[in-house]
C-alpha cells in the first residue's frame, strides 16, 4: 500500500475502519530495484525493501489524516529496541492511535524477521516500547517460524496489546525463460488467497495457547474469510492484497458480506463468532 495521506484517505473512504500505515523507519529508504512486485497465479509475491520517506517525513502525512479524524495504526521497523523506541515515541507524538511493530517483514537485512524470530528480542522491544508510549501497541509477527506462539508469548510478557498474525510468506518465483528469480531481491514476502490457510493456522494456535487480542491478516478477499479468522480467534481483521482482486471498495463489500453472513446464520453480535472454532 502507499503511505502518502491522499492514498490512506482514500483507503479509509472506501470504508477500513482504520488505516494501518507502510512500514516507517528512522532514515529514508528508496527500497530495492525493480522487479519488486510480481502476480503470481494464487497470491502477490513482493520485496519492496521497505521504501519509506523515514519518520520525520512522514509527520505531515499522519498529521493530514489527523485532520480527517481518520484513525491511524502507525507501523514501524527498526534493527533494535533504540530505534524502535524513538521511532515510537515520534509516531506517538505525531497523532497515530495505535503502534504496531513490524517484526516479520521476511526479506529485509537487519529487520523484520530477523529481530522477530528472536523470542528474547522480541520482548525487550516490546518492553522497551510499551514504557515509551500509552497507546496499544500490536506486534506483526511471521508465520516463518518454528515456534509462533513462542514469539506471542514473548509479546505478551511485555505486555503487547495485541498480535497481529500473520506477515507476508517467505516465497520466491523463477522465470523459466531467463531462468533466474524474478524479484530484483530474489526473495519476496508472498501474500494474498494462497497463504489464508497459513494465517488461519497461526490465529488458531495462538488463540489456543495465549490469552491476548488477535488481529487476523493474510488472504481476507470475503467477509466469509474474515468470518474464519474470527471462528479461529481474531477480533479484528486486516485487508490489503484484496484491494488488487476487488478494488478499493472492497472493505464495504467486506463488512457488508459479514453482515449477511451473520443475519443467516442469526448472529447478531461479532462477539459471539470470536474464537467460536475453539471447542
Ligand atoms: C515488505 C515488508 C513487509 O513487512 C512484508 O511483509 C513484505 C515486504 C517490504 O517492504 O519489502
Amino acid at each position: 500500500m502507499d503511505e502518502d495521506a491522499e492514498s490512506m484517505n482514500r483507503v479509509y473512504k472506501s470504508g477500513a475502519g482504520a488505516i494501518v500505515t507502510k512500514s516507517i523507519g528512522l532514515k529514508p529508504r528508496k527500497g530495492n530495484l525493480n522487479p519488486t512486485v510480481i502476480e503470481l497465479e494464487h497470491g502477490i509475491l513482493n520485496a519492496m525493501g521497505l521504501p519509506n520517506p523515514g519518520i520525520n517525513n512522514f509527520k505531515e502525512e499522519i498529521i493530514k489524516l489527523k485532520n480527517k479524524k481518520i484513525p491511524i495504526i502507525g507501523s514501524i521497523f527498526g534493527s533494535n529496541e533504540k530505534e524502535f523506541k524513538i521511532l515510537s515515541k515520534k509516531m506517538q507524538d505525531y497523532g497515530a492511535n495505535a503502534l504496531e511493530l513490524n517484526m516479520s517483514c521476511p526479506h529485509a537485512k537487519g529487520y523484520g524477521l530477523e529481530i522477530g524470530s528472536d523470542p528474547k528480542l522480541v520482548k525487550k522491544i516490546t518492553r522497551e516500547v510499551k514504557k515509551t508510549v500509552n497507546i496499544p501497541v500490536f506486534v506483526k509477527i511471521s508465520p516463518n517460524l518454528t515456534n509462533i506462539v513462542e514469539i506471542a508469548e514473548s509479546a505478551k510478557k511485555a505486555n503487547a496489546d495485541a498480535i497481529v498474525a500473520i506477515n507476508t510468506v517467505k516465497a520466491m518465483k523463477i522465470d523459466l525463460e531467463l531462468k533466474i528469480p524474478v524479484l530484483a531481491n530474489k526473495y519476496g514476502g508472498y501474500s494474498g488467497k494462497a497463504i489464508k490457510p497459513i494465517g488461519i493456522r497461526c490465529v488458531y494456535e495462538i488463540k489456543e495457547n495465549i490469552d491476548i487480542p488477535i488481529i487476523g491478516v493474510g488472504g481476507i478477499t470475503t467477509g466469509e474469510d474474515a468470518i474464519e479468522y474470527m471462528l479461529a480467534g481474531a477480533s479484528a481483521v486486516q485487508i490489503g492484497s484484496a484491494i488488487y482482486y476487488r478494488e478499493l471498495d472492497v472493505y464495504k463489500k467486506i463488512c457488508n458480506e459479514i453482515k449477511k453472513w451473520m443475519k443467516k446464520n442469526k448472529y447478531k453480535n461479532i462477539s459471539e463468532i470470536i474464537g467460536a472454532a475453539h471447542k
